[in-house]
């Protein structure tokens, strides 16, 4: 099966092309659905576009957008780099392929067992988060295994505009050695006493962050920070990170413009600089195909019911997130509608989408946009199998790369005890 006679790409170019009733017809047919499509061009563009930088910039792929094997394998294959944080995320770097020396190990209370497993592994670099784990990676190292390179997680104390879940770099914020509270300073003290050699700092501030002025703040406090860390301990800081976050959403600003707002705005120029995007790698890129599975019509409102809902986009329920949603088969008439998943519970997925007036069970949607945080972020409530995913290759080709879950898979891990 080809899909590339069956795109259709909108005015948006390649960043959102769309596939048509009669190859999501065989998609379903082969695959099922609820189902994850990914279009291998769509991310090969975000790529391009984070790569159009002029000048030397470290780009790693945060993982937990979407871990799945190949997708790890894909941006490990283009030199990228890959932003772990957990064992599990290590290991499905290493599962897929990928050198733990190309891995870069954060978390915000990583375990001594995940830290010995890293070390172990030969993991490239660890950006530490507290006093805590600076004491436990010194204990793992020992003399023995061979040092990474180690970087210091900041909390700038600058608060994005975003979503108060994924708000992450506040003078309150869980994360990192905090600004504001005087711990940043102490800590490169401690992990140098250790002998840990510390070489970077790291800020990660927030996600689906779509204004600049934030990054800004923080590269300017990532800026008196170097300056204080170049004062105490001259040339030992080699590298700066500024994290992901770069939102996806109309009006957005390109990656450049996102890369650049951190660079200018940090005053020296002379230090390894590097990005770790996750969401506006893969949002774009993926899809979800689902059937119409309930059709209600209550107090004049048409309810639609699909074949998945919370359990493989959580999204809506837990950040008000907000996607587009085209039924495939198209209709003169249209009304709106909103459409829920099948769990036991209003999971009201999107609200006021146009549906064909005459719409029937079975019907196809097709939701855009939930490349990231859709399939890893996915469930078994109310027990359903988590759904397939495919890739569509540039080539035509249409590849599964997660299978979708059975029943045996659910159960695997459970014990009825006597
Ligand atoms: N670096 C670090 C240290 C991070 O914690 C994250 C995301 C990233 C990079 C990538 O950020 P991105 O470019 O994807 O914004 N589950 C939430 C998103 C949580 C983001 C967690 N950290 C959601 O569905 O929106």
């Amino acid at each position: 099966m080809t899909w590339l006679k069956s795109v259709t790409h909108t005015a948006m170019e390649k960043a959102a092309p769309s596939i048509d009733l009669e190859f999501a017809e065989k998609l379903r047919e082969q695959f099922g659905t609820p189902l994850y499509i990914l279009f291998e061009e769509v991310v090969a563009a975000k790529s391009s576009s984070w790569e159009a930088i002029n000048q030397p910039v470290h780009l790693s792929y945060a993982t937990k957008a979407n871990p799945t094997l190949e997708v790890l394998r894909w941006f490990a294959d283009r030199g990228w780099s890959l932003d772990v944080a957990s064992e599990g995320e290590l290991r499905a770097a290493l599962t897929a392929g990928v050198s733990a020396a190309d891995c870069r190990f954060h978390g915000n209370a990583k375990l001594q067992s995940e830290l010995e497993f890293a070390l172990g592994a030969g993991i490239g670099e660890i950006i530490a988060d507290n006093m805590e784990e600076l004491e436990m990676i010194a204990s793992c190292v020992g003399g023995q295994t061979a040092m990474p390179r180690l970087a210091l997680r900041v909390a700038p104390g600058v608060n994005p505009e975003t979503n108060a879940k994924i708000s992450t770099g506040g003078a309150a914020s869980k994360f990192g050695f905090s600004w504001p509270e005087g711990e940043v300073i102490p800590a490169w003290e401690l992990a140098t006493e250790l002998g840990l050699q510390p070489s970077g700092l790291h800020a990660h501030i927030g996600s689906q962050i779509i204004d600049l002025q934030a990054s800004k703040e923080s590269a300017e406090t990532l800026g008196q920070i170097a300056a204080e860390v170049e004062s105490r301990f001259p040339h030992a800081l080699k590298s700066v990170n500024f994290g992901g976050g770069l939102g996806v959403a109309n009006g957005v600003p390109s990656p450049k413009e996102y890369m650049l707002a951190s660079l200018e705005t940090f005053p020296r120029k002379d230090l390894e600089f590097g990005f770790e995007p996750g969401r506006s790698m893969v949002a774009d890129a993926g899809k979800t195909l689902y059937s119409v599975a309930a059709i209600k019509r209550r107090q004049g409102k048409l309810l639609v019911s699909v074949d998945g809902g919370l359990s493989d986009n959580p999204r809506p329920a837990l950040y008000g997130a907000k996607y587009d949603v085209e039924p495939l088969r198209k209709s003169a008439q249209t009304e709106s509608a909103d459409i829920f998943g099948r769990h036991c519970e209003t999971d009201l997925l999107f609200e006021d989408i146009q549906v064909p007036t005459d719409l029937e069970i079975g019907d196809l949607l097709l939701v855009h946009g939930t490349g990231a945080y859709n399939a890893t972020m996915a469930s078994n409530y109310n027990r359903f199998p988590r759904p397939a995913q495919v890739f569509l290759r540039s080539s035509g080709e249409v590849q599964l790369i997660q299978r979708r879950e059975t029943y045996q898979d659910m159960f695997a891990r459970e014990i009825l005890p006597r």
